[in-house]
């Protein structure tokens, strides 16, 4: 059998990037949790379903954050203005700070504030689909990434937060170039030093518009994040709406991206109920693959020792197809979820029912958007279906070079006959 280590190298390869579900396989052969071992960056990868989930959950497991950093390198890092905003961030906080910034994000940042974006959004998809529509007319064909996967999250973000739909153009580069960097294949001095220039742009638009906001308050998330009573400081502020930017954007393009490949391979999905499809589309194809962690102290987990201040990998790639929660976890059946998703995984063992994906993490830093992200895609999916029935691939997609997040850079479509 290969060792863990020599797995871990086929998944961050170019067979591992188009196929990391059988490198999963693999490396559960090893156990839920597998050791690397040697002088790499990463101590152990964390596979199965069920310790993914304690893992997350587990108060003494914590993300990466500045004190992780200063002992992984000192503080060079504080002179990188990237690096600097994402320690600050409640993403890559743990204790005080993070509780402080999540829950002034919680209380603005409501299921109600989603339900009020709805109507905002349909028209959103409706003007992308013109434009989808038009460029079909115009070309044969269109890239559904760029004319439209690409630009519906950001559009969404942006008038949550009150950005101007303007200024988008402005913004979306900036935002790839920070992506760029996150991924473990990224970390290198030149992509690093365009993302400390974007993060320096994108920092003093949001020190701008915060300023602007509290003269002018609008019907928008930041004017109401700056009018709570908070202790979270201006500059806390400015690296937590970078990074919301950020994490709504990058992933849910590919939410996306993966529902309509998904529903281009299976025509007889078109008129599947869209809650159960969607949640099976975030299973069978992860936006975000994995998560770092580490741990203070020697912690134990399913039954592994895992070394203290090392990064763990916490796969949630793989946990969603793990067959010991999902039966036939590599085949796509939303059926598996056609009973209410959104119920605690106990309630949903004692039902017999599939659990939930791990797909938007679990634990303290639970995805703050998975609702938005999930309405995104739900209202998207029919509105496509219905406004352009005879949608297909014109050629294969080319897959999105990143690891760390699971989708497509591109994925020409053209319209036929309507199945
Ligand atoms: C399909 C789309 C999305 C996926 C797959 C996704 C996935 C995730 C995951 C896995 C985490 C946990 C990170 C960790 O545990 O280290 C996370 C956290 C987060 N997500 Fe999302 N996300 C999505 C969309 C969004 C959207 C639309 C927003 C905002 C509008 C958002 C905002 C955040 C924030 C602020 C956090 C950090 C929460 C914390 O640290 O307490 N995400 N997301």
């Amino acid at each position: 059998m290969t060792t863990a280590a020599q797995v871990l190298q086929g998944l961050f390869s170019a067979e591992g990037l188009e196929d990391p579900y059988r490198y999963y396989a693999d490396l559960r052969r090893h156990g839920p949790v597998s050791l690397i071992g040697g002088s790499g960056p990463y101590a152990a990868v964390v596979t199965g379903y069920d310790a993914v989930n304690q893992v997350l959950r587990d108060p003494r497991v914590r993300v990466t954050d500045d004190a992780f950093a200063d002992s992984h390198g000192g503080a060079a890092w504080r002179e990188h203005p990237l690096l600097a905003a994402l320690n600050n961030s409640m993403m890559y906080s743990n204790g005080e700070r993070h509780v402080r910034a999540r829950r002034l994000f919680q209380q603005v940042f409501t299921p109600r504030r989603v339900q009020e974006l709805e109507p905002a959004m349909v028209a959103q998809i409706s003007s992308l689909i013109d434009g989808l529509e038009a460029r079909l007319l115009a070309d044969g064909e269109a890239d559904f990434m760029a004319e439209f996967a690409y630009l519906l999250p950001s559009s969404v973000v942006a008038a949550l937060l009150g950005i101007p739909a303007e200024d988008l153009a402005w913004f979306r580069p900036r935002v790839q170039r920070i992506n760029e960097f996150l991924d473990v294949t990224g970390k290198t001095a030149e992509v690093l030093a365009r993302a400390d220039e974007a993060t320096v742009e994108l920092s003093s638009y949001y020190r701008r518009l915060i300023a602007v906001r509290r003269t002018e308050p609008a019907d928008d998330l930041i004017s109401q994040l700056v009018a709570e009573d908070t202790d979270v400081t201006d500059e806390e502020l400015v690296c937590n709406l970078l990074v919301l930017f950020n994490a709504s954007f990058v992933t849910t393009i590919h939410l996306l991206g993966n529902g309509l490949s998904l529903l281009l391979a299976h025509p007889e999905l078109r008129s599947a109920p869209m809650g159960p499809f969607v949640e099976e589309v975030l299973r069978y194809e992860s936006p975000v693959q994995y998560v770092a962690r580490y741990a203070d102290d020697v912690i134990e987990i399913a039954g592994t020792t895992i070394p203290p201040k090392e990064v763990v990998l916490v796969m949630l790639g793989a946990a969603n197809r793990d067959p010991e929660s999902y039966p036939e976890a590599d085949r796509f059946d939303p059926t598996r979820f056609a009973a209410d998703p959104i119920v605690s995984t106990a309630e949903r063992r004692a039902s017999q029912g599939s659990v939930r994906p791990l797909s938007f993490g679990a634990g303290p830093h639970f995805c703050l958007g998975a609702a938005l992200a999930r309405a995104e895609a739900q209202l998207a999916f029919p509105l496509l279906m219905s406004r352009l029935p005879g949608l297909r691939a014109a050629r294969a997609p080319v897959r999105y070079p990143q690891q760390f997040l699971r989708g497509f850079e591109s994925m020409p479509v053209e319209v036929g006959d309507a199945p």
